[in-house]
């Protein structure tokens, strides 16, 4: 995949060119982060795993669950209709026309995603959507922040700046459980910590693009370091690599 590092800038703003690959568990600040730096430096942003929350939406409403067989999963998943917009200020995804950018954050999606993802025929189809989306805002000359399990491992190995996020489970859990509080979820610290640490298991320990960091990514463990102080680090990394304009 082409992956431009030239400098450039879009009406005298500072702009993004090439991909910056966000890889991290759940937790991490991973999401917020990732916007907030594509929407500084005027890049599109792409958020995965809405990707792929939507396509367990889709097996969701098919009636099917934990104990369906795999094929029938892979067949809801894989034919999903699904639509990602990447303007970082509202990142919507829709699922046969519907807007499910709140939906798929609910309990039910949340259960059964790891499940859906670790399906190699879910992976094929939504990695080609993925590297299409990457494509397009590429090619027309700008940035994208990616974030995901695997960009920097699998869909964009050779992207000019990998960053892997980490941060401790009872970090990561205490952050979620603010973030379910303000959606109105209703969740105690206990579940999502217990979440946390399933999702990790399952998500690492999975055959097909297993969550690891990448060797050439920067590990940067945000147990102690606010947004801001995160966001600051990933500006001066853009601006190290020669990816600003
Ligand atoms: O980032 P998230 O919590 O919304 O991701 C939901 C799930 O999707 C997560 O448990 C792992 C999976 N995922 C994946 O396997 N690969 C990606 N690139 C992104 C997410």
């Amino acid at each position: 995949m082409p992956v431009g590092t030239t400098r450039t800038t879009h009406g005298g703003q500072v702009a993004l060119r090439g991909v910056v690959a966000m890889d991290g568990p759940s937790g991490t600040g991973k999401s917020t982060v990732s916007r907030r730096l594509a929407q500084s430096c005027a890049a599109a942003y792409l958020d995965t795993g809405a990707m792929y929350r939507a396509a367990t939406l889709a097996v969701l409403r098919a009636g099917l669950g934990e104990d369906a067989p795999a094929g029938e999963m892979t067949e809801v998943a894989t034919g999903a209709r699904m639509e990602s917009g990447t303007d970082p200020s509202s990142p919507t995804i829709t699922l046969d026309g519907d807007d499910v950018s709140a939906e798929i954050r609910g309990p039910e999606v949340t259960g059964l995603v790891s499940a859906v993802s670790a399906l190699p025929d879910v992976r094929t189809r939504l990695v080609a959507r993925q590297h299409a989306l990457i494509e397009a805002a590429v090619s027309r000359g700008g940035g994208i922040v990616v974030e995901g399990r695997d960009i920097g491992t699998v869909v964009v190995p050779d992207a000019p700046l990998k960053v892997y996020l980490t941060a401790s489970p009872e970090v990561r859990a205490a952050r979620r459980g603010r973030q379910n509080a303000r959606a109105g979820r209703e969740a105690d610290l206990h579940t999502t910590l217990a979440d946390v640490e399933r999702r990790d298991r399952l998500d690492s320990s999975r055959r097909v693009s297993p969550l690891y960091a990448a060797a050439d990514a920067l590990v940067l463990d945000t147990d102690r370091l606010s947004a801001d102080a995160v966001l600051d680090r990933l500006r001066e990394l853009v601006a190290e690599r020669g990816l600003d304009g």
